[in-house]
């Protein structure tokens, strides 16, 4: 294993010989070394400065003390504080105010629609725009009212849920009740149609007005405008809770109606409960005045 010097490149040989190969002395390259050392000198920094070395228990803590599990809790409770703070805004502001400001608007738009998604479609539908026995909550014409606070206490207490603040609103059986006859009714349901833009039969109309004047305006109106804030829903414009034809409103005159909306002051928090009333009172026509 002598070491010898190779005739072709006149490099040094190692001694090392296999098969009468010989093993080129070729010293490692310059960037290698070098990256070598720097790595190592970075490794040993970071032992130094940051958490590196197990212990049997525990580790070595390095000199600044970092911790990535205090980092995520400490931004975690960060956003919490922030969203806390928001929320202290819903709490305690005025619903008034907070209806009309935009910026509380673009912050809590998005947590109240997953509250609205969670609670409130499944009967009101995705869009808010209610499903037959449910009422659109986007337009302009309410049961209750759209004023915001009022909207709150409809969620707070119900309608017809039995709660000692509920909204109370029964649409009266008129026909199971023997209080009208079926012919009353079925000229009712042709007066009806007429004040709601429809085609209709203009005799029946005329012989239900006077019914209708004497049995259904004190609550639906004298035109049947609705809007008093009663319950008792406008019959005026193209929006039906119970649908629009001919049977269906024949139907609600005849067995009556009476919507169950549940009441959710026990099972939502009194800023979920606001929250959610800026929220329908945002997505209404007209902000829900
Ligand atoms: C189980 C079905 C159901 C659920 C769930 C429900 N509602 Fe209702 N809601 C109703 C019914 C039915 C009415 C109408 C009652 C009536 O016809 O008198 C109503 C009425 C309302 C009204 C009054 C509308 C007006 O014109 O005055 C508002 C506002 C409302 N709901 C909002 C909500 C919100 C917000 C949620 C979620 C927290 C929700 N509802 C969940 C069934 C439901
Ligand atoms: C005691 C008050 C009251 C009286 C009187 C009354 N209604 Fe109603 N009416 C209501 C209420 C409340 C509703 C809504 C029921 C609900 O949403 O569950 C309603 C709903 C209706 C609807 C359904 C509207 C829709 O959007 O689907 C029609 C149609 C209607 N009433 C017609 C009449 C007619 C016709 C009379 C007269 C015979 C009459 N009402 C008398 C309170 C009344």
């Amino acid at each position: 294993m002598a070491v010898e010097r190779d005739e072709v490149s006149g490099q040094n040989t190692t001694g090392h010989e296999w098969d009468g190969l010989k093993e080129l002395d070729t010293p490692i390259p310059r960037p290698a070394v070098w990256a070598y050392w720097l790595t190592s000198l970075f490794a040993i920094v970071f032992w130094i400065l940051f958490p590196a070395w197990p212990y049997v228990t525990d580790f070595t803590r390095g000199l600044l003390d970092y911790s990535s599990r205090a980092t995520v809790i400490a931004s975690v409770a960060e956003a919490n504080a922030a969203r806390n703070a928001a929320d202290r805004a819903i709490a305690e502001g005025d619903l008034y105010a907070l209806a009309a400001d935009s910026s509380i608007r673009a912050v809590h738009e998005d947590d109240a629609s997953i509250l609205y998604l969670d609670n409130c479609a499944v009967c009101h539908g995705r869009d808010l725009k209610g499903q037959i026995g449910f009422p659109n909550l986007t337009d302009a014409h309410w049961l209750w009212s759209g004023d915001v606070e009022e909207i709150a206490t409809t969620l707070r207490y119900g309608i017809n849920t039995g709660h000692e603040e509920e909204r109370f609103a029964e649409m009266p059986a008129f026909g199971a009740q023997q209080m009208l006859e079926r012919g009353d009714i079925k000229n009712l349901v042709e007066y009806v149609l007429a004040i709601s833009g429809r085609e209709h039969d203009a005799d029946m109309r005329v012989a239900g007005a006077p019914v209708f004047e004497e049995n259904c305006s004190s609550c639906h109106g004298e035109g049947g405008e609705g809007g008093y804030g009663i319950g008792a829903p406008s019959l005026r414009d193209d929006q039906w809770i119970y649908g629009s034809d001919r049977s269906d409103i024949f139907e609600t005159i005849w067995a009556g109606r009476k919507g169950v909306m549940p009441y959710w002051g026990d099972r939502l928090s009194e800023t979920e409960i606001r929250k959610l009333a800026l929220y329908v009172h945002w997505n209404a026509d007209g902000g829900g005045e």
